[in-house]
C-alpha cells in the first residue's frame, strides 16, 4: 500500500495472504508456490486477522487480503493502514462488484481489487504486478510531476470535439514538450488514431474486456506513439457485439495515465457522461465544444449544469467551433445569453484546412497551423496553459486577469524547462507544490 504510513523496520516477508474460503486459499497457495514464496504465509482468515497479525509483525512486501467478511470494507482498510508499514503493496479481493467501492479502495492506496470467485490467471497477474510495483524505484520526494486531465466533450455529434481533442493533445506535446496522452473513449467510432494516421491497435478494447490487466506495463504496451511526447490509446472495437463494462476500466485507465503522463486529453463522448459520470470526477479542466445552433445551445446548457454537479472541482472552457460569419442559427451574443456565460474561444469554419488535415493524417493544429483555424487552436492551447490573458480578449471569460488556467488555478508546477512566454508580460502567478 502506498499510503503515507509510518516507517517500518525489521525483515519483511515477500508475501502474506489472508483469505476467507478454502477454494481461494488452495488457489493462492498454488500460485505462491509457483512464485517461490513460503506457502505457510497464506492464512485462512479475512481482514480482521490481517490487522491482528500485522500489528504484531513486520509487514510483507505484498499483502493479499480478502474483504468478503468485512461489513464496511473501506473503513476496515483504513484500520489495516494503521498497522501496515509503508511500501507494502496490497491487493484486495471481495464479492462486491461496485465501481465506487473499487475507486475508493484504489484511492485509499490499494493496488488492485479482484472480484471473487478468484481466477488463477488474474491472481497470478495481480501478484506479479504487485511485486514489480514493490521493486520499482520510488520517486524522490519532490520529484512527482503534476498531472492535468482535460476531458473534451462535444455538445452535439460532429461539432468537432475530436478535432479539438487531437489538436490540443498535439499542441501540448509539441509546444511544451510535455509527455501527453490522448485517451479516445469513443471505443467504437473514435477518430483519434485516424486523425494522426495511426492504427489504434487492440489496447483499449483489451482494457475494457479485462480491467484487471490494466497497469503501468499494460499502458506502455497498449499505447500507440504518435511522437516522443505524444501517445494515444484508442480502439476500433467491433460493432457486432456490445462492450460489456461497468466503467471501471475507463476509470482505471485514467488513473494509470495520471501516473505516466503530464497531460491527459480525454475525447469523451457525451453519452459516456450519462453512463459513467465518475470519468470527470478528477478532471482539472473540462473543454466543452459547441457550435452556434439551437440544439447545441440547449445541450450546452444541460451539459454545463451537469458538469456543475458532477465536476465542481474543474475549470470549464466553452469553445464554439465551425463558426461562420453571418450564417449562424444563433448569434454569438444570444448564444452566450442563453448559456449564461461567455464563449472562451471561437474556432472558425474552414473546410479546406479540415480536409487537408484528414488527407495528411495530421491534426488540424499541425497541418493548418498558418490558417485562422490553426491559430485559433493555438490560442486555445495557450489559454489552457495560461500563456495568454483571457481578459485581453473581449470575448473571453475563462479566468480572471492574468489567467493561467491550468498552472494557476490547478496549483500545478511548471514542467522542467518551463514554458515559453508568449507575451512581454510578467510571469503569471504560479503556485509550486
Ligand atoms: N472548424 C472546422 N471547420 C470545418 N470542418 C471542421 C471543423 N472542425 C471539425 N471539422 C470537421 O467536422 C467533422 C466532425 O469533426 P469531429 O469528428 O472532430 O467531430 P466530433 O464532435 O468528434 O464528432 P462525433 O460526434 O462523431 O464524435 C470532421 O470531418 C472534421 O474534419
Ligand atoms: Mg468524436
Amino acid at each position: 500500500m502506498n499510503a503515507p504510513w509510518k516507517h517500518g523496520s525489521g525483515m519483511r516477508d515477500p508475501f502474506h495472504a489472508f483469505v476467507c474460503d478454502d477454494h481461494s486459499l488452495d488457489l493462492i497457495r498454488g500460485i505462491v508456490q509457483e512464485m517461490g514464496w513460503p506457502i505457510e504465509k497464506a492464512y485462512k482468515g479475512g481482514l480482521r486477522n490481517a490487522v491482528q497479525s500485522l500489528s504484531l509483525s513486520p509487514s510483507p512486501n505484498v499483502l493479499f487480503v480478502d474483504l468478503s467478511e468485512s461489513g464496511d470494507p473501506l473503513n476496515d482498510i483504513n484500520s489495516l493502514a494503521e498497522v501496515c508499514e509503508p511500501g507494502t503493496v496490497v491487493i484486495a479481493a471481495g464479492q462486491v462488484n461496485d465501481v465506487r467501492l473499487y475507486r475508493d479502495l484504489l484511492a485509499s492506496g490499494i493496488q488492485d481489487y479482484l472480484l471473487k470467485p478468484l481466477s488463477a490467471d488474474l491472481v497470478r497477474d495481480a501478484l506479479a504486478t504487485a511485486q514489480s510495483v514493490f521493486l520499482a524505484p520510488k520517486p524522490e520526494a519532490g520529484d512527482e510531476r503534476p498531472h492535468v486531465m482535460v476531458p473534451v466533450i462535444g455538445t452535439r455529434g460532429g461539432v468537432g470535439a475530436s478535432t479539438v481533442a487531437t489538436s490540443l493533445a498535439y499542441l501540448s506535446s509539441s509546444r511544451g514538450k510535455r509527455s501527453t496522452a490522448l485517451l479516445d473513449l469513443d471505443v467504437h467510432f473514435g477518430t483519434g488514431a485516424l486523425a494522426m494516421d495511426l492504427e489504434p491497435g487492440r489496447g483499449l478494447t483489451d482494457a475494457v474486456e479485462n480491467p484487471s490487466r490494466i497497469d503501468g506495463l499494460f499502458i506502455e504496451r497498449a499505447m500507440v506513439r504518435a511522437s516522443d511526447t505524444l501517445a494515444i490509446l484508442s480502439a476500433e472495437a467491433p460493432i457486432s457485439q456490445p462492450l460489456i463494462t461497468d466503467g471501471s476500466a475507463y476509470y482505471q485507465l485514467e488513473e494509470e495515465l495520471r501516473g505516466a503522463f503530464e497531460r491527459t486529453f480525454v475525447d469523451l463522448p457525451r453519452a459516456m457522461l450519462v453512463q459513467h459520470p465518475h470519468l470527470v470526477h478528477d478532471a482539472n479542466v473540462v473543454v466543452v465544444v459547441t457550435e452556434f445552433t439551437l440544439a447545441s445551445a440547449r445541450d450546452t446548457i444541460r451539459i454545463l449544469s451537469w458538469l456543475k454537479a458532477n465536476a465542481p472541482q474543474s475549470q470549464l472552457m466553452v469553445i464554439a467551433n465551425k463558426a461562420q460569419a453571418g450564417i449562424a442559427e444563433i448569434a454569438r451574443k444570444d448564444f452566450e445569453q442563453s448559456i449564461e456565460r461567455k464563449i472562451d474561444v471561437v474556432l472558425p469554419y474552414d473546410a479546406k484546412v479540415a480536409t487537408q488535415a484528414a488527407k495528411l493524417g495530421k491534426t488540424v493544429a499541425e497541418s493548418g497551423r498558418a490558417s485562422k483555424l490553426g491559430q485559433a487552436m493555438l490560442e486555445l492551447s495557450r489559454r489552457l496553459d495560461g500563456e495568454t490573458d483571457p481578459a485581453a480578449d473581449k470575448g473571453a471569460s475563462a479566468g480572471k486577469a492574468g489567467g493561467s488556467l491550468i498552472s494557476r488555478l490547478l496549483e500545478v508546477k511548471l514542467p522542467k524547462g518551463g514554458k515559453k512566454k508568449t507575451t512581454g508580460e510578467a510571469e503569471p502567478e504560479l503556485v509550486g507544490n
